[in-house]
């Protein structure tokens, strides 16, 4: 087979239909076999819970061709357990066991040809998801769902790639104490969208949001978590209830510790304290990591030593060891990589 004729290096963050996804049907209590299929559209009852009441939670992981020539998957297990927490948490029915890893490997052979090549700085985007999709009327959990699974080449996620980006700090907030920040629901991203309208509309990258019950905590943005750098080369990375666990921080966190000797602390983090930071990212799987140059709050600006042009140096290593266990030039942790046969 070979790679399809794409311009790699030029990709965006944005959909590309590509061959094959994967589709499971929950109904009567049960889910059906599950396959790989052509159709790309969905049809659903006009009053699916999901059209109605959003009930609906997804995931995104990706595949990567490393330096060897393989096509790997990045920690897919991590994924599968937190679909099943967000799927638990909107009362929709988990997968069976070992589905979400067969899915994956399945969209990802039967789009082999989507995979971008080693070095282009793309990567094959894989996005799960399960939604409600019988009729409800009464606000109550759908009595059958579907779960699929799609496939799509993407560049990075900020256009500038590794420029360091600017952000606002919020005056909406992301999610609530007991609320469902901690899982992957798409209502977590539908209340997002005035916000991000609004912080793109006023010429900032993304928004930082606070915790909804002090508004004195740095939580996360709309599709990433936070890392700090302190200026004694600590790694500082928010510890909240109302975030959601992000694979990269979390494998981030391992990688400072493990691979490049540093100190890190998972803990509440104070907005009155980023001021005192000397350097900022993001880290998610389509962010990888990007690196924030400038905080705005009200007008007040607080720039990172590491300035707008660069990341910083302990942000750069970090990026260079996940992207290397990534793509295969550096030995990864056991179970970490998954290769597709
Ligand atoms: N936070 C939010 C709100 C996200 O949407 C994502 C993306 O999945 C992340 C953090 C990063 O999580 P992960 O590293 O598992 O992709
Ligand atoms: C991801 O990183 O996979 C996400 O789901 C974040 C989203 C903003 C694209």
């Amino acid at each position: 087979m070979e790679k399809k004729n794409i311009d790699w290096g030029s990709l965006g963050f944005g959909y590309v239909k590509t061959d094959k996804r994967y589709v499971m049907n929950f109904k009567n209590g049960a889910w059906d076999e599950g396959g790989l299929i052509e159709d790309d559209m969905v049809t659903i009852s006009e009053c699916a819970g999901v059209l109605q009441y959003a009930q609906t939670a997804f995931e995104g992981l990706k595949a990567y061709t490393t330096e060897d020539g393989r096509t790997v998957t990045f920690r897919p297990d991590l994924n599968a357990e937190r679909l099943d927490q967000s799927c638990r948490r909107l009362e929709m029915p988990v997968l069976p066991e070992g589905t979400f890893l067969k899915a994956v490997d399945e969209v990802v052979k039967a789009n082999w040809a989507y995979v971008p090549p080693y070095g282009s700085g793309a990567t094959l985007y894989i996005r799960p998801y399960m939604f409600g999709s019988s009729p409800v009327i009464g606000v109550k959990p759908a009595e059958e769902y579907q779960f699929r699974m799609f496939a799509t080449p993407v560049g990075p996620y900020f256009k500038g790639g590794a420029k360091p980006i600017t952000i606002k700090v919020s005056d909406f907030d992301r999610a609530a104490p007991k609320g469902t920040g901690h899982i992957k629901g798409g209502l977590n991203y539908a209340m997002s969208l005035h916000a991000i309208v609004t912080a793109h509309n006023e010429g900032f990258d993304e928004n930082m949001y606070l915790d909804a019950a002090t508004r004195t905590k740095v939580e996360e943005t709309g599709g990433a978590n936070f890392l700090f750098v302190t200026k004694d080369g600590k790694v500082v990375t928010p510890q909240s209830d109302t975030i959601l666990p992000s694979i990269t921080r979390r494998s981030l966190v391992y990688v400072a510790q493990h691979y490049l000797g540093l100190t890190v602390e998972e803990r509440p983090v104070y907005f009155e304290e980023v001021k005192d930071f000397a350097e900022c990212g993001l880290c998610g799987t389509a962010a990888v990591i990007s690196p924030v140059g400038k905080v705005v709050d009200h007008g007040k600006e607080i720039c990172f030593p590491s300035g707008m042009e660069k990341m910083g140096p302990v942000t750069q290593k970090l990026y260079e060891t996940l992207t290397g266990i990534q793509m295969g030039r550096i030995e990864a942790p056991e179970g970490w990589i998954r290769e597709i046969q």
